[in-house]
């Protein structure tokens, strides 16, 4: 399916479900699904999965359904997850060490190859193998490892300047967990990770049930 040219914030925002629900599905052995069911399964309504779809051309055949593998394999393309990206994390404290130490990036083609940092005592550690390396080698690194993506780690107030410095080094997208919404310019894409986001939602439902 060819990519259309502008697909919809809520509908990306929703691929990477539909990636892992059919993951799961696929795991498990299913071969075919109905938009109906998957739709139970993901609780969202059967049209608006075909609408979803349909922003890329329409999977389904009337009368048949999904098939899951066909399906799990176009989204994965669609999202990108059929290439292999080179990734370095900058700051090497608790969180960067956490993602470091995560190997299930690798298995959706995401190679962490450094860690970066100011602090000399993180310098020249590795975590699962990989090197925490000093932030002054960092953009000689990015050039000669040709890294494509990396992951901001480091408190909130340098996390904008670091930003900069990745896209002057041509790094092409920042999933940055700084609790600031960092800026980039065109041909820098950045993802701004708030986790407490999630956690004060969870907050608030959980109040309102308690209040009903
Ligand atoms: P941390 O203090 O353990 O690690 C931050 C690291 O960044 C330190 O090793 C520090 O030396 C390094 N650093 C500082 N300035 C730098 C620079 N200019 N270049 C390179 N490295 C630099 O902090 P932690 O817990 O790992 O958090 C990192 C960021 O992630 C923070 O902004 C935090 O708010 C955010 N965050 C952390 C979560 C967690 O579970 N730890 C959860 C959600 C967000």
């Amino acid at each position: 399916m060819a990519k259309e040219k502008k697909v919809s914030e809520a509908v990306i925002r929703r691929l990477p479900k539909y990636y892992r629900y059919l993951g799961e599905m696929r795991a498990i052995g299913t071969e075919r699904i109905s938009s109906g069911e998957l739709s139970k399964k993901m609780g969202l309504t059967a049209s608006q999965i075909r609408q979803d779809f349909n922003c890329f051309g329409g999977f389904g055949q009337q009368g048949y359904g999904y098939n899951v593998d066909e399906l799990y394999f176009e989204i994965k393309k669609i999202l990108g997850l059929h290439e292999q990206y080179n990734v370095i994390i900058v700051g090497a404290g608790n969180l960067g060490q956490a993602l470091a130490n995560y190997s299930g990036f690798e298995k959706e083609g995401f190679h962490i190859k450094a860690l970066f940092d100011i602090n000399p005592r993180l310098v020249g550690i590795s975590i699962r193998g990989i090197q925490v390396m000093d932030i002054d080698d960092m953009q000689k690194f990015i050039e000669k490892s040709d890294i494509q993506v990396a992951f901001i780690c480091t408190p909130k107030k340098k996390a904008q300047q670091i930003a900069d410095n990745l896209a002057k080094c041509g790094i092409k997208a920042i999933w940055n967990f700084a609790p600031i919404d960092v800026v980039t310019p065109k041909g820098t894409v950045v993802e701004n990770v708030h986790l407490s986001d999630s956690l004060f939602t969870l907050s608030y439902r959980m109040n309102s049930e308690i209040d009903e």
